[in-house]
């Protein structure tokens, strides 16, 4: 289908939500989307984070081939084995001890509230504390956790129970702490809102908040997760381990997955009907993240996010002499380049010249390539980049 084709039926038939660049994609190969007027792009989004194994990767198209034939979904009222190995595999890498599957980040940030809560009830705790600049996701309950005022405008009432703090400020953690305080919400890199990397020092604060007056640390790593930051978790790097993580967007490398992973103390808390989903943890879904893990481990693609990570990183480094960058920080394979101005005109040449990237918080370049990057095609990505100049 053509773009003005395409535009037409959107048009006529589709919620205007989203605003699109002129791209129909026809398929997708490694780290390149192919479209449907020929043109081939290098794909530097990944679907905002999730196709971190490339386009259709043989590993998952297989997976997912094979899966269908057996069965694609079965409820939850029957025995769902490779759920249970998904949910064996994260608590493996992630040191905590029990998952539940939903299908998507804000539904695992949802779950992940609700779960904190009913923790945290018999104490009389039920504030969730959230940080500026983060993105949880757009339910009404997340939107209170998402630090965007725009995103709320008319969709009240919406839930109290949410207390803001400044992202990485002690003193106003500490200064808004109360006995009602639940949980902390954090992102360990925020991804919507810049590529803000949390400090040491503030981590050490919640996790000392927590050790202190009992409050739950909850790493929402649905989009920092699943080895983009040159580790399994970006909270790996702080020596801090959550009491509830979510995931999504990469674990299912497409395939539509949330997951929330808990301490089992607090998991316990969830009996038989307190918490559900119809598609959480199907067969296909749960199948695919399994596959999705085995080769990020058999490719050693942690290994190449570190690597990729730096290289891109030294690569960049040309962009500190453009008077209006004002920073360009990350970790592994999740790298922002701040501007002092708006970065949409940036945007809009790479994709004229056919490499796809994004602007995240209006000002920040968000680079998250799939994480079987190589060296050569982050040269190509740079040499656009380079002419890309505005
Ligand atoms: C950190 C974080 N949490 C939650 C979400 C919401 O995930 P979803 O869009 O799958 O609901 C996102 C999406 O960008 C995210 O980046």
């Amino acid at each position: 289908m053509n773009l003005e084709e395409a535009k037409n039926l959107e048009s006529n038939y589709v919620f205007n939500t989203y605003g699109r660049f002129p791209l129909v994609v026809e398929k997708g190969e490694g780290c390149y989307l192919y479209s449907t007027e020929g043109k081939k792009y290098l794909d530097f989004l990944s679907g905002i984070a999730v196709n971190s194994l490339g386009h259709s990767h043989p590993k998952i198209v297989k997976t997912v081939c094979e899966q269908a034939k057996k069965t694609i979904h079965v409820s939850n009222f029957y025995h769902i084995p490779s759920q249970y190995l998904l949910g064996k595999k994260l608590c493996e890498i992630s040191g905590l001890d029990r998952a539940f599957f939903c299908n998507s980040g804000a539904e695992a940030n949802e779950g992940a509230i609700k779960l904190a809560r009913r923790y945290q009830s018999q104490k009389g705790k039920d504030e969730i504390m959230y940080f500026s600049h983060s993105f949880h996701g757009r339910t009404i309950t997340t939107l209170m956790a998402t630090d965007k005022d725009k995103y709320r405008a008319g969709f009240g009432p919406f839930p109290p129970g949410f207390v803001k703090a400044e992202f990485n400020d002690i003193n106003d953690v500490l200064e808004k702490v109360t006995n009602k305080t639940a949980a902390f919400l954090v992102e360990p890199i925020q991804g919507e809102g810049g590529i803000n990397i949390s400090s040491k020092e503030f981590m050490k604060t919640l996790s000392d908040l927590r050790d202190d007056k009992g409050i739950l640390i909850i790493f929402d790593e649905v989009q920092c997760g699943i080895g983009r930051t040159g580790k399994w978790f970006a909270f790996q790097d702080y020596d801090i381990k959550p009491d509830i993580m979510t995931l999504a967007k990469a674990l299912g490398a497409g395939i539509p997955i949330g997951a929330i992973v808990a301490k089992k103390e607090i998991s316990d808390v969830l009996k038989p009907g307190d918490h559900g989903t119809t598609f959480g943890g199907n067969p296909l879904a749960t199948t695919v993240a399994l596959s999705v893990l085995d080769v990020i481990e058999s490719e050693k693609l942690i290994n190449n996010s570190n690597n990729m990570g730096k290289y891109l990183m030294k690569e960049l480094s040309f962009m500190k002499n453009y008077p209006n960058v004002k920073d360009i920080r990350g970790i592994g394979l999740m790298i922002g380049i701040e501007f002092e101005d708006l970065c949409s005109d940036f945007v809009k040449n790479c994709f004229d010249n056919n490499l796809l990237i994004n602007c995240t918080r209006d000002k920040v370049i968000r680079l998250v390539p799939p994480l079987i990057v190589t060296e050569k095609e982050i040269d190509e990505a740079i040499s656009i980049m380079k002419k890309s100049k505005k």
